[in-house]
């Protein structure tokens, strides 16, 4: 079984792409089965898995249907298996959306037929809410990952992103800036308003992450020692651990 990981926000720059990439490169490095799903038409994520050029055709281009996407998954050099999003245009966005809205469960059909290993991690790079594409992941999702920047703006939509998951995102501080009191203070706000649901570790602002894009290197190569490459590692290990803890309970059907 796959198990989906939609990674959102409701904040534009939140880090979606960032906590996506170096999530499943962290874990392909670490050889657990992973994959990336990119849902978002910036179509760009190859670049921060190591590709030097983007896709030109995958998951939301209009030549490619969904039973089709065997055709555009492709192998990346952080071996993180990738179906991109491709050249798209807002017809073809349309279509997928559609397409999503009436087949509820077709998401995870198509992914089921790429014949991934049992047990790998999907996880669906998105473009910023309210979307409809990113509505759909977020209902087919088994975890949701909302990646809220520790500033004014990721404070104030954050009311947005609980909702627009019905409850079910789970709340990763990016940006966070441990010697400034300001960002302290929303740091603070953020795990007020959103209580429980945010994840007990957070993501700091670090250099370290632009220049692992720039070079499209894993964190582990290019920002080794890093603090950043520290907070994913943290992120992971909580990861592995709250997916592995959900295979291991009975399906209740919950899912939204
Ligand atoms: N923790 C961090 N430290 C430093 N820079 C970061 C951090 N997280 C993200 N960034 C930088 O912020 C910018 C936005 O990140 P990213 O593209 O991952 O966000 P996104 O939510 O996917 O944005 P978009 O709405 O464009 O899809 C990038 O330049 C990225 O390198
Ligand atoms: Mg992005």
């Amino acid at each position: 079984m796959l198990t989906l990981i939609a990674v959102v926000s409701s904040a534009g720059g939140a880090g979606r792409s960032t906590v996506t990439a170096h999530l499943a490169a962290s874990l392909a490095q670490a050889s657990h089965p992973v994959a990336v799903l990119e849902l978002d038409s910036q179509n760009s994520i190859g670049v921060l898995l190591g590709l030097r050029e983007t896709c030109a055709a995958g998951v939301l281009s209009a030549s490619v249907a969904p039973d089709g996407w065997n055709s555009v998954l492709c192998e990346t050099p952080a071996h993180v298996p990738l179906l991109p999003a491709g050249r798209s245009e807002a017809a073809s966005l349309r279509a997928i959306g559609e397409w999503l809205r009436q087949d509820t469960g077709g998401l995870r059909r198509q992914l089921d037929a790429l014949g991934l290993p049992d047990g790998a991690r999907v996880f669906i790079d998105t473009q910023r809410l309210p979307d409809v594409i990113a509505q759909a992941a977020v209902a087919e999702a088994d975890f949701v990952l909302g990646v809220v920047p520790v500033t004014t703006t990721g404070y104030v939509t954050l009311p947005d992103l609980i909702a627009a998951c019905a409850g079910r995102a789970q709340i990763v501080p990016n940006l966070a800036a441990g010697n400034s009191p300001l960002n302290n203070d929303l740091l603070h706000l953020i795990q007020a308003r959103a209580g429980d649901a945010v994840l007990p570790l957070r993501l700091h602002r670090d250099d370290a992450i632009g220049t692992a894009a720039a070079s499209g290197q894993p964190l582990g190569s290019a920002g080794q020692g890093s603090q950043a490459a520290l907070d994913v590692t943290q992120l992971v290990a909580w990861l592995l651990h709250a997916t592995t803890l959900q295979d291991a309970m009975p399906d209740t059907g919950s899912r939204a």
